[in-house]
């Protein structure tokens, strides 16, 4: 891990949003601030009171360095928190999901409508498919309503729902089906990607072969109508069984602390974590967070263009902004389908209002050319917000200038699948903004940059970390407690979040990426040893390292170092073989960009692989000391190839 962090780039323009949305922002008022950390746990029980609880907490916060305890006593339901609470409001009949598909097909589901949906499948959960509270219930499906439906159908009867992204191979889906041990799995016949179906029944189907998960069910909402298979007896169709249900409309009472969801993330070994989250303290930052940085109101139409497979999805797409009765777009497909104007298309026919997106596709869309915004009427567009990797100032101004019409502040969110909610934002109605800074950490939110020492680094760089417990924090690893101890909370007193930053004189962090052997690929985290440990179980591969590559879009890339066994010829029909097997052994998301055969890696005297030396070697960079390796004269070949 390196000690002395620093960003090159510095930066100097600040930006300020217009007065008729400072003047009309929820937060305005920098007293927020100061009253957030002067009581920090009346803050949070403010926040958490903005919630419908059927019994008030006792405790707001038990705090046993790692385990927190939020809201104690209290009992809630986060389904509840989403639909039920706005039926006897003006949101009655508002959409609360529009959705459009790759095809153009557009449903609109108001809260009542989606209420009917959720209740009468969490009917079906409860009753014919006897799913009860604490059971797990994995969903692998495409971007479609019944997704976020089967969502808030799980956390009405209490289940805890475990969504695998729908790029994910059948060996990934099977891992987190053992894993997790879910008995009942929702899916589709498949889901549209420009223009043809991804075939998630087939696997499913093939995930589920050899019958050692405890899936004994299987439900499919038929959305692509292509051919698949049947197993009588475990697959159900989604269709008959809503078609006459009757309407689960008592929601379990959910102790604040019961799980919520698991959401697997990769991490530094090649066993992904189930990532955990309770009730009461995650709906709390995810209805207050979603509210203050997007600043939510009534009229808008906010565009999340993340998957639910990914906790944006469940926090900044279903929980946080329903909880606050927003009127959500939902989109299925890919932002270059059928044109690569498709996002500004959806922009102007559905009057957005706000866009949540990534930088790796402003990055596209700023190589695909300011025409295809150009061609549509933005002008709904008031506020944007980027999340899953560091901003470059260039794609910062780009999005400003050409997206927002120079009219639009952009909230830069930094947080992660473990912290639950956003973290680090400017709040646009309080703060300037500075291009490639996340701002200031939110009210309510302690974070700071530590040295290698764990001492406050008050200007310049070096590790985040998170120095108070807040209510979305992660409460474990799934299975795993010796690792959510190990990963979070050993190398410092405090959170560890395995990320880089700087923090200037104005208080900004800028978050600088990982600094563990966790590549982001297109805002995707992919650890190396994943990766590596695909490639080694190919029968012809000895061994392998993977690195992260600079890209102009994806932001980072995957380079794979290859030794084949004695006698394996090189060639590129094996490179061929490998990338697929990436595909199917993880899922396309973890395809490397190029696999470089080699003799030998370079090592340490004890054998360790020196990924940073690596590294350098694939960004082209200078490979700095070589004194340490036990093989230096291997650096000279690898720089060749
Ligand atoms: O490296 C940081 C990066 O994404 C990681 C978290 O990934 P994940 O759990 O998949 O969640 C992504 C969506 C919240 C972080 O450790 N990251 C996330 N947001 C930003 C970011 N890096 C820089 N700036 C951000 N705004």
């Amino acid at each position: 891990m390196s000690s002395t962090i620093e960003s090159l780039q510095s930066e100097e323009r600040f930006f300020s949003a217009p007065s008729q949305f400072t003047n009309s922002a929820y937060i305005q008022d920098a007293s927020f601030y100061s009253k957030a950390s002067t009581d920090r746990l009346k803050f949070w029980a403010d926040r958490a009171s903005e919630l419908k609880w059927s019994k008030k907490w006792n405790t707001v916060l038990t705090w046993e360095r790692p385990f927190a305890s939020w809201f104690e006593g209290g009992e809630l339901n986060a389904s509840v928190n989403c639909l039920d609470v706005h039926m006897e409001t003006h949101r009655k009949h508002k959409a609360a999901i529009i959705w459009e598909g790759e095809n153009g097909e557009v449903r609109t589901y108001t809260y009542t409508q989606l209420h009917r949906e959720v209740c009468k499948f969490a009917y079906q959960l409860k009753h014919t498919f006897k799913v009860s509270k604490g059971d797990r219930v994995t969903l692998y499906m495409p971007m479609i309503p019944e997704l976020a439906i089967a969502v808030l159908a799980c956390a009405r009867i209490g289940a805890v729902h475990s969504v695998v992204f729908g790029g994910f191979s059948a060996k990934s889906l099977k891992d987190r089906l053992l894993d997790s041990e879910s008995k009942v799995l929702i899916t589709a016949d498949g889901g549209f990607r420009r223009g043809s179906s991804i075939l998630l029944k087939d696997i499913v189907d093939e995930a589920l072969a050899q019958r050692d998960t405890l899936v004994q069910s299987v439900i499919v909402v038929k959305h692509t109508q292509n051919d698949i298979g049947w197993i009588q007896g475990r697959d159900a169709d989604y269709a008959t069984i809503m078609a006459n249900s009757k309407q689960q409309t008592e929601a379990e009472a959910m102790q604040s602390e019961d799980i919520l969801f698991i959401l697997y993330t990769s991490g530094t070994t090649g066993k992904p974590k189930g990532i955990i989250h309770t009730t009461g303290g995650y709906m709390t930052h995810a209805k207050y967070s979603a509210k203050a940085v997007f600043d939510l109101k009534d009229e808008d139409v906010y565009f999340c263009t993340a998957d639910i497979g990914w906790i944006t999805g469940h926090t900044y797409l279903v929980y946080g902004p329903l909880s606050n009765g927003a009127t959500c777009l939902m989109y299925e497909g890919a932002p270059d389908y059928p044109n690569k104007d498709r996002f500004w298309e959806l922009v102007e026919k559905h009057q957005v209002s706000i866009l949540y997106t990534a930088p790796t596709a402003i990055r596209a869309f700023m190589k695909w050319g300011d025409a295809y915004p150009k061609a549509h009427d933005l002008s709904s567009l008031r506020l944007l917000g980027t999340v899953g990797e560091p901003i470059n100032p260039e794609a910062w101004m780009w999005y400003y200038e050409h997206i927002g019409g120079k009219r639009c502040p952009i909230v830069d969110t930094w947080w992660q699948t473990e912290t639950g909610g956003i973290m680090i934002s400017n709040l646009v109605g309080i703060q300037d903004m500075k291009p490639g800074s996340a701002g200031l950490p939110l009210p309510g939110i302690s974070a700071q940059v530590l040295d290698d020492t764990g001492d406050v680094v008050t200007e310049g760089g070096g590790l985040l970390s998170i120095t108070e417990p807040w209510p979305s924090m992660l409460r474990g690893v799934w299975g795993d407690p010796q690792r959510f101890e190990d990963v979070y909370w050993s190398e410092f007193s405090t959170y560890f979040a395995g990320d880089g930053a700087t923090v200037d004189k104005d208080g900004y962090f800028k978050i600088l990426g990982r600094v563990d052997d966790v590549l982001n690929v297109a805002g995707h985290r992919i650890g190396t040893m994943e990766v590596e440990s695909a490639l080694v179980a190919y029968s012809d591969v000895a061994e392998a390292a993977v690195v992260g590559v600079v890209d102009e879009i994806k932001g980072q890339a995957i380079v794979a170092y290859v030794i084949l066994k004695e006698g394996i010829e090189k060639t590129d029909s094996l490179k061929t073989r490998l990338f697929s097997h990436v595909s199917v052994e993880i899922g396309a998301i973890a395809r490397p960009k190029l696999i470089v055969f080699t003799a030998d890696l370079p090592k340490t005297r004890s054998g360790k692989i020196m990924r940073r030396i690596l590294k350098a070697i694939a960004n082209g960079e200078p490979v700095g000391d070589t004194t340490t390796l036990a093989n230096p004269g291997i650096v000279e070949v690898l720089v060749g190839t």
